[in-house]
């Protein structure tokens, strides 16, 4: 597969099976988002990878409980909405049981944090699907960066006092394959020609 059909073919994937890719994989997947172009080439992005089941599990657990605090608002956004009516229901599992990971963190402060992150989110993602490997960016960490139980658990993994957690992905095969990865027409994202 080249470069812009893995673009144009990836397509966020939501359930996924048990089963851990390897190491060397994983690395190939990080690799690509360490390639990624940052602001003064300053490569602040830090990967924090859980493959552990037991953390997944205990993560899906407190990010549960911080979204069933939240109040449903008038105008909050469709998709916090529906994670915290999920989570109140007991049914939030934000990173849909998928066996790898992958959030990114980056210093707080920073004018190109979310940028810089998101360049390197985007490469793994492609770089997943050129491996064949389902992923979805995942968003709820990035929202509960500031929640103290969150932060001390993060903390416990790996994230530091002076950084921000900016995203996150997971990593996974598809249950029952990929979704269907057809280039989709873009109806959004409009383009103004000039000249
Ligand atoms: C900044 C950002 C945050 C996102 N957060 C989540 C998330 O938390 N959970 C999720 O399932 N998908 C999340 N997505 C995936 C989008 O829902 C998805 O990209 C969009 O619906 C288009 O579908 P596609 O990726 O299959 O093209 C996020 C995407 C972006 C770019």
């Amino acid at each position: 597969m080249d470069a812009l059909e893995a673009i144009l073919t990836r397509r966020s994937t939501r359930r996924y099976s048990p089963e851990k890719p390897d190491r060397k994989t994983i690395e190939e997947i990080l690799d690509a988002g360490r390639h990624a172009p940052s602001g003064g080439n300053n490569q602040t992005t830090h990967f924090i990878v859980i493959t552990d089941p037991g953390i997944l599990s205990e993560l899906a657990d407190i990010v549960r409980e911080a979204f069933s605090k939240m109040e449903v608002y008038p105008g909050m956004y469709s998709s916090m909405k529906n994670n915290v009516i999920a989570a109140k229901a007991g049914k939030l599992v934000f990173h849909y049981n998928a066996p790898v990971l992958i959030v990114t963190a980056n210093r707080k402060g920073y004018g190109n944090a979310l940028a810089d992150s998101a360049c390197a989110l985007e490469n793994m993602m492609i770089a997943a699907n050129a491996m064949d490997l389902g992923s979805c960016w995942i968003n709820q960490l990035h929202w509960l960066d500031e929640d103290p139980v969150i932060r001390e658990y993060m903390t416990g993994l790996g994230l530091k006092e002076e950084e921000t957690i900016t995203g996150g992905l997971v990593i996974g095969y598809g249950e029952g394959g990929l979704p269907v990865r057809s280039e989709l027409p873009r109806t959004g994202n409009p383009v103004t020609w000039v000249g």
